[in-house]
């Protein structure tokens, strides 16, 4: 099989990229959304979410197998037509009923289950993986991903067409497990690679977890592999999601949280009884309002409401999608984070592995914003630190400053946090045109001291005073002993040179 996928453009292990689906002779621009339609209960019809903004959506092949309304129009009439939806479409096997009733209640054979999702006429088929849940023991989860294996490399030996084929990357809470499972599946050949059993964890806003399985699989899947982050469905979440590397998302929740009268926004959900207020500029909200909406019957208020909810969450991807355009979809994330405390798990967890984010980072993007804390941990500010090694620095006695220049030593730097030092000729060189608050925090503090640690560490025989502005003593007591650290003040000179006023300033 050759490759369907497409990376454009990168920030951090995020990406623009275009999916090939040959068989809806459609080409999707990722990161993508795809709603769950439960052939049972449409509450919006797939047509409109076409208008909506989708592109694919997703379906659960075991119902229509199981089912005796659709099992045979769907054969007949293809899901296309049965759906009335042009896009591709995606089916799913069943494995996550069985993992929720058990193997007792829902037997599926792969082979048999790809062949009907093949009938029916689906652009991306999936085989029967075992979902093993959060809390299994590795055992459990080594032996089911065993199962699983063997099942994708049934399904790739099947003549399905132009049919893609899904590879469900399991492994539960275990990274080595997930990374093996990762590498294994993309070896298969197959076309798409969901992370799976990620459900349980996002239904409890462990995202850091979330974040943590998507990456591991990443690492074993490699940068080239699409990703399918299963279950994705919080408008909130997409920002995290698409900044650890997954391209697909799909969501059942638009219509779930409907259901319940939930209103979804990015920053998190509303009970629409508690809503005086709606924040949204959708058609749904202009032109019912909170009070318009509540008022409406059950039927039409789920139907609303969903609509609210897809509208929502479509917009969010498109923002998504722009942020990586401009190189600013980690400023997006940081936002995100700030609303929901699980999302700052979840960001602190894919900041961990800076050093993942900043293998594929792009060289130049939008001036980088500091915006928190978290700021100071990017892969810019780490490859900023990286290249501080490869910096000449002129002269023997340089002054590493946060104020001006001062004539008394050979050179002086300017320091920045949460960058550090850089010479004055690179300020206009991204990332050092990053946008920082005159009012920094400790963090952006260390992170610099660490990057003047490794300019000192580089160049042994240079000389180094650091001239701050108070840094704390958290910054200041691992620097190199030989680096001198002098206090910025409005009256003090820098440093032992007596450079009452040599400064130039700039
Ligand atoms: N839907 C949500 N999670 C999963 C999963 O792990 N496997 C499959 N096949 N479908 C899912
Ligand atoms: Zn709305």
């Amino acid at each position: 099989m050759t490759d369907v996928f497409e990376v454009r453009r990168w920030d951090g292990a995020g990406r623009l990229g275009s999916l090939d689906v040959p068989r809806a002779g459609v080409t999707v621009e990722t990161p993508a959304l795809m709603p769950v339609v439960n052939p049972h209960i449409r509450t919006v019809a797939p047509a409109r979410m076409a208008d909506l903004g989708a592109q694919l959506l997703i379906t659960n092949g075991y119902i229509l197998y199981e089912s005796e309304d659709y099992r045979e129009r769907a054969l007949e009439e293809g899901l296309h037509e049965l759906y009335d939806f042009d896009g591709a479409i995606v089916t799913d096997s069943g494995s996550f009923q069985l993992s929720v009733y058990g193997d007792d209640e829902v037997a599926i054979d792969t082979r048999e289950i790809l062949r009907f999702q093949y009938d029916i006429g689906s652009d991306i088929g999936t085989p029967v993986d075992i979902p093993t849940p959060p809390e299994a023991d590795r055992e459990r989860a080594a032996a089911e991903l065993a199962t699983t294996q063997e099942r994708i490399e049934l399904a790739t030996d099947l003549e399905l067409g132009e049919m893609l084929l899904n590879a469900p990357v399991q492994g539960s809470t275990y990274p080595d497990l997930r990374e093996r499972a990762g590498a294994d599946a993309r070896a298969t050949g197959a076309d798409v690679f969901p992370v799976g059993a990620v459900v349980p964890l996002l239904n409890d806003y462990r995202y850091a977890e979330a974040v943590e399985a998507s990456l591991a699989a990443k690492r074993g899947l490699g940068p080239a592999a699409p990703v399918h982050l299963f279950g994705a469905g919080h408008p909130m979440t997409f920002a995290l999601a698409a900044a650890a590397g997954c391209d697909l998302f799909d969501s059942a929740a638009y219509a779930l949280y409907a259901r319940d009268d939930r209103y979804l926004t990015v920053r998190g959900t509303e009970h629409l009884a508690d809503l005086d207020h709606l924040p949204c500029p959708c058609p749904v909200c202009a032109e019912h309002g909170a009070e318009g909406l509540q008022a409406l019957d059950e039927t039409a208020r789920e139907r609303q409401l969903a609509e609210h909810n897809l509208h929502v969450s479509f917009a969010e991807v498109r923002r998504v999608r722009q942020a990586i355009r401009t190189g600013d979809l980690l400023e997006l994330v940081e936002a995100r984070a700030r609303s929901h405390p699980t999302v700052l798990d979840g960001y602190r967890a894919l900041l961990d592995h800076a050093d993942a984010l900043e293998r594929t980072d792009a060289a130049g993007k939008d001036a980088f914003f500091h915006l928190s804390a978290e700021s100071a941990r990017r892969p810019e500010v780490r490859r900023h630190h990286e290249r501080l090694a490869a910096l000449p620095v002129e002269g023997e006695e340089v002054l590493l400053s946060e104020g001006d220049t001062n004539d008394s030593y050979d050179e002086t730097w300017r320091v920045v946090p949460p960058f550090g030092p850089f010479p004055r000729a690179l300020s206009e060189t991204y990332p050092l045109t990053a946008e920082v608050p005159q009012r920094t925090d400790h963090a952006a503090q260390r992170a610099a001291a660490r990057g003047v640690t490794a300019l000192a560490e580089a160049n042994p025989e240079v000389a180094f005073t650091l001239a701050h502005w108070d840094w704390p003593e958290s910054a200041l007591a691992p620097l190199p002993e030989d680096v001198r650290t002098t206090l910025l003040g409005p009256d003090e000179a820098v440093g032992d040179h007596g450079a009452e006023d040599g400064t130039t300033g700039e």
